[in-house]
């Protein structure tokens, strides 16, 4: 484990929270709910992370406190011997896979940040605010800058340690962001016509489900809450025995369907009220929240606040995916941190490049009907993540011992009558519905 350790209480709770809402629950939200029939997305991403993946961050948070390594030697150390410590090499290549899109739409919110700062994004007609995202989505000096600045951004903060980086920073950004969210949804939905976007995200129109709604849905839980990747067990390795593991979790996964639900209400509401696209893709929030920012006294300097925010949730999402990645190459070599960090991270760029180019220059390369970025972002959130979850579900159901997992668990707990409904979910459901869902959604079933 080398020196790393969460210094507070607070911080282990800021970190796990800042890797898990970021782009999953503000950006992505959104535009797969307006890409899969709106309400039904929502309620099964409701469904699937309460029932799957809340129970698979107890189990990591779990792991990864009792095996207290980075993902692959926590598994080595659980299960000497076998071939369990796979789950954290799967884990640590999806890592790389989705810093590498990941940090594509980091570098769309810089530019955006810049923009702000000229003024630029107000005032702008619907079509307009279109017409801008892709001409800045499809200028490839343009976006690869910006994809190298959000990587720096990245590779600085990680190099330096975690517990320096992520933890102070938490403590304001992620309020303020709450707090502006909240102003904006409340403007969202006094807009005239705004109910209809409402009716949208909450009253469900069945003839969207469908198998692969339901694999986009669980994928998406998975993607927002960061569980599948070993995040959550190389973050809870840092982790003193006093902290109610249960407890954290629930916070955790509250909080992100809570965020989710709010972009929902500044989203889809304006979508509606200021005559956009729901199915938009990967551009609606860029293209509808300059636009709600319009409607809003002081709406430049609001949306330039917000941007910088949102930057910051990012980053927060970003530091925990290069972290597992330097932290299972390093294997708790300290002294190594530094020149690792700015190794990987540059293969991490290099790996993103066709994503970046995927809007513009490249966009004619398509692998399994989609362009390069969206396969990157399917192949993770709905066979990697999917995958890694299932497997550190059969993990702690199956190889682990009943009494060691209940051990860990109760360290720090104020109450214990959860944990076998807990571990009923771990050990049947989980691995149960992945299963189903998998089978269902590529029509093997
Ligand atoms: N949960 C992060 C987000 O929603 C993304 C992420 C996925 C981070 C997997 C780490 C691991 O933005």
């Amino acid at each position: 484990m080398g020196s790393q350790q969460w210094s507070s209480k607070l911080g282990f709770i800021l970190a796990a929270a800042g890797s898990a809402i970021g782009l999953g629950a503000i950006w992505k939200f959104p535009y797969m709910a307006g890409t899969n029939g709106g309400s039904i997305f929502l309620l099964f991403f409701i469904l699937f992370t309460v029932l799957i993946a809340g129970p698979i961050l107890i189990a990591e948070f779990t792991i990864g406190r009792k095996g207290k390594g980075d993902a692959v030697s926590t598994f080595k150390k659980i299960a000497p011997s076998t071939a369990w410590p796979v789950i954290g090499i799967i884990g640590t290549l999806v890592a790389v896979i989705i810093l590498s899109f990941y940090s594509v739409v980091g570098g769309w919110i810089l530019s955006y940040l810049v923009r702000s700062m000229t003024g630029e994004l107000s005032g702008l007609s619907q079509a307009e605010y279109g017409a801008l995202f892709e001409s800045i989505i499809a200028n490839p000096a343009e976006v690869l800058i910006a994809q190298l600045i959000f990587m720096v951004m990245t590779i600085a903060v990680v190099q330096g340690g975690i517990q320096n980086g992520i933890e102070r920073a938490s403590k304001y950004m992620m309020p303020a962001l709450l707090i502006l969210f909240i102003i904006l949804a409340v403007r969202s939905l006094s807009l005239e016509g705004a109910m209809e976007g409402v009716r949208y995200l909450f009253i469900p129109d069945w003839s969207y489900f469908s198998g692969e709604t339901m694999l986009l849905a669980l994928g998406q839980a998975f993607f927002a809450l960061s569980v599948g990747v070993s995040v959550m067990i190389t973050y809870a390795s840092y982790l003193n025995e006093n902290e109610n593991l249960g407890q954290s979790a629930l916070s955790v996964a509250a909080l992100n369907i809570l965020i989710s639900i709010l972009a929902g209400l500044v989203i889809f509401p304006a979508v509606f009220a200021l005559g956009f696209e729901p199915n938009e893709g990967a551009g609606l929030v860029f293209v509808v929240l300059p636009a709600v920012f319009n409607e809003l006294a002081f709406g430049g300097i609001f949306l330039f606040v917000f941007l910088v925010l949102l930057l910051f949730a990012t980053l927060t999402s970003a530091f925990s995916l290069l972290e597992i990645v330097v932290a299972t190459l390093t294997k708790g070599r300290e002294e190594k941190r530094k020149p690792y960090s700015w190794m990987i991270g540059a293969v991490i760029f290099l790996i993103g490049i066709p994503s970046a180019l995927s809007f513009g220059v490249l966009n004619d390369v398509i692998i399994g009907g989609r362009s390069i970025f969206d396969f990157a972002d399917y192949l993770t959130s709905n066979i990697g993540l999917p995958l890694g979850a299932l497997l550190i579900s059969l993990f702690i159901g199956f190889k682990m011992k009943k009494e060691d997992v209940f051990q860990e668990l109760e360290k720090g707990a104020s109450s214990t009558g959860w944990m076998n409904v807990w571990y009923f979910a771990i050990k049947f459901l989980a691995p149960f519905a992945i299963l189903i869902i998998f089978l269902e959604s590529f029509n093997l079933l």
